[in-house]
This record gives C-alpha cells, structure tokens and sequence, in this order.
C-alpha cells in the first residue's frame, strides 16, 4: 500500500505569493554599501579591466555625478578606497590633508552631508611602495611588517579621515589591537561620534585579485600570510571578532563573503548583537561577471541568489560592487 505524506512541504512553495509570505530572508539596497574607487590625476572615470563596469573615479564634478546617480538609484552608504599621487615608505598620501580620500569626502560631504553615509577603507597598502598594510622593517636580512610601529600610522590615518568627515572608518589592515588604537585617536581627538566598522575576519585570499589592479595595491614583496587569516581556518575568527569588539569596534565584517559562508554564519550565532557586514570581493564580483560577460550565466539572478544566500548566512550589511545593479533589479521583483 502507497502511504501518502501529510505534511507536504510543497503547499508552502504552490505560488509566488505564498513563497514571498514565508521568505525567511530579505534583501533590500538599505542594507548594501558602495565600494568606490577615487584616483588622483585623472579627470575622467577609467575603466578597471579586470573588473568590467567598475571605475576609477577623479575627485571631481564626475565622482558626484556617480554618488548622486548611486544615491537617486537608493545607495545610502559608500566606502572609498583611494588611488593616491605618490606612495613612500610610510603612507604619509594615505594622511595628507588633500590626500585623494581626503579631497574625496570633503567633496561629498559638502553635497550629501548627513543624507549619505561616508566610510573609509583604513589602509596603507595603497599608499606605500612596498604594499603591505602596515610598516615593513627588516631583521636579520629579512622584511616583516611591525605590528606596533603600524598602529601609530593606522591611528593616524583615522584621524585624518575624520577631519575630512568620514562616518565610519573601516580598518582593514588585520594588525593586532588596530581598532583599539583608532578608537583611542579618534575619541583623543574628539571624533566620538565616528564608527568603526572593523575588518574582522579577513583571510589572505586569493580573490582580492583584481582589486589589487584596481587600485595598484599588490605587495612590492611577499604576501599578506602573517597578517591575515589562513583560509583553512574559522574558530579563529571568534577570536578575531571577540578583540574586536573589545576594542570598541561597531560593526563586524567577514570577508571574503561568497566563499565564507559558514564563517559569517558562525560569527553571527555567536555575536549576534553585533551587527555583521560582508565584503563580496573584486574576485567574486568578477567571476560572476565573466561568466555573465559569456553568456554562461544569468547575471540579475546569480548575483540576487547570491547576495541573498550572504544575507541568509547571517550578514546584515553587505559591500558590493554590485550595489546599484541590485537596487534596480530589486524594483523589478525578485527571481525567487
Ligand atoms: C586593503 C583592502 C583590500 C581589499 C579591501 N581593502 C586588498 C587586500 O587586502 O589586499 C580588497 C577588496 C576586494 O577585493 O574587493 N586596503
């Protein structure tokens, strides 16, 4: 004799309407941010060959156009990672007063002020010669980045971003105790009120690829192994995300997204009042694009399926370079 379920799991999926009654996970352009690429010297928007329909943006009338086309499209959160004129030893571009961010934010600021959320990228890999995200010294022959010595100039890049007006400051360099010492710059210098939003997770991944193009950012030397994470490991990003925290960091971020997955769902179940970011990186953007590019996929709703799938996985907010394609797929309804 055939028996017959009776809890049928298909009723919940008979049509688009009951399927978006019981959606246990939403997607909204509120919870995405921007990532921008702004270069000195230039006066027209460049393209990034490795990343198609990403640009280098001149801190100029032509950036502005991009944040006010962004923000009408329902962008309401940036983060700028700044090409500069010249890099040295000690990222001194990365804290001039008229370095490229700072002339960024200004600018923005002045058109936006508080209708659009500024952050920063903290770093000095873009800024240095060598390329790493802290300072490099050499013992016994061979070149290391010092941790301690870095977190004075982390702390003053932060700061300088602020003067410029930056909302959240995103530090992005994996040095240990690197929230701690921006928070204290910060507060020493009245700026309170700024957030943090802490690279928390970061792992030395191979999908940073074509960001490190983008903004000519690839170590000079060596790789980025000691400072951060080692791909095979997730515990120990709770213990990343738990000195975070201690620091005084605001907001939590796992990056690479698409391909941590379980990292993000595990800081979330143990943190969860802490809200969680997730950086979908040049790689993943740019595989996606490929493929799409190909004809191998399609586009609006591999990057909707994804991008949901890093909201399911725990992430609140989500940095995208798909950001405004998702706000204007979003108004045309979901593929789901
Ligand atoms: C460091 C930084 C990097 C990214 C964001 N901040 C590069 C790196 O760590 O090598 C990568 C972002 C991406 O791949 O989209 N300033």
């Amino acid at each position: 004799m055939v028996s017959f379920p009776t809890l049928r799991p298909r009723r919940l999926r008979n049509n688009k309407l009951i399927r978006d009654l019981v959606a246990e996970t939403s997607l909204s352009e509120k919870n995405l941010i921007l990532p921008i690429f702004v270069k000195e010297n230039i006066s027209e928007p460049e393209k990034i060959e490795s990343m198609p329909g990403v640009f280098r943006y001149p801190p100029n009338d032509k950036l502005i156009k991009f944040v006010e086309d962004s923000y009408d499209n329902g962008i309401r959160a940036v983060i700028l990672f700044g090409v500069p004129a010249y890099k040295d030893d000690v990222a001194s571009s990365a804290y001039d007063k008229n370095g490229v961010i700072q002339r960024s934010v200004r600018l923005i600021k002045e058109t936006f002020s508080d209708r659009l959320i500024v952050i920063t990228d903290e770093c000095t890999d873009e800024y240095t010669t060598h390329g790493h995200c802290g300072m490099v010294k050499t013992y016994n022959g061979s070149f290391y980045v010092d941790n301690d010595e870095s977190l004075k100039v982390h702390a003053r890049i932060a700061v300088s971003q602020a003067e410029a007006g930056a909302d959240v400051i995103a530090p992005s360099s994996m040095m240990d105790g690197v929230v701690g010492a921006i928070r204290k710059a910060l507060d020493e210098s009245g700026f309170t009120n700024v957030l943090i939003m802490s690279y928390s997770v970061k792992y030395a991944s191979t999908f940073y690829s074509p960001f490190r193009d983008a903004a000519y950012s690839k170590p000079a030397f060596g790789d980025r192994k000691t400072y951060q994470m080692d791909p095979r490991n997730a515990y120990e990003g709770l213990k990343e995300v738990e000195l975070d925290i201690n620091e005084g960091a605001d907001i939590l971020m796992v990056k690479p997204a698409h391909t941590y997955l379980d990292v993000i769902r595990l800081v979330k179940e143990n943190y969860p009042e802490y809200p969680l970011a997730a950086y979908h990186v040049s790689g993943e953007y740019s595989m996606i694009k490929a493929a799409a590019i190909n004809g191998w996929i399609d586009e609006r709703t591999a990057v909707l399926e994804i991008t949901t799938a890093i909201r399911r996985a725990g992430a609140d907010l989500i940095l995208t370079y798909y950001a405004n394609d998702i706000a204007r797929w979003l108004r045309e309804g979901l593929p789901f």
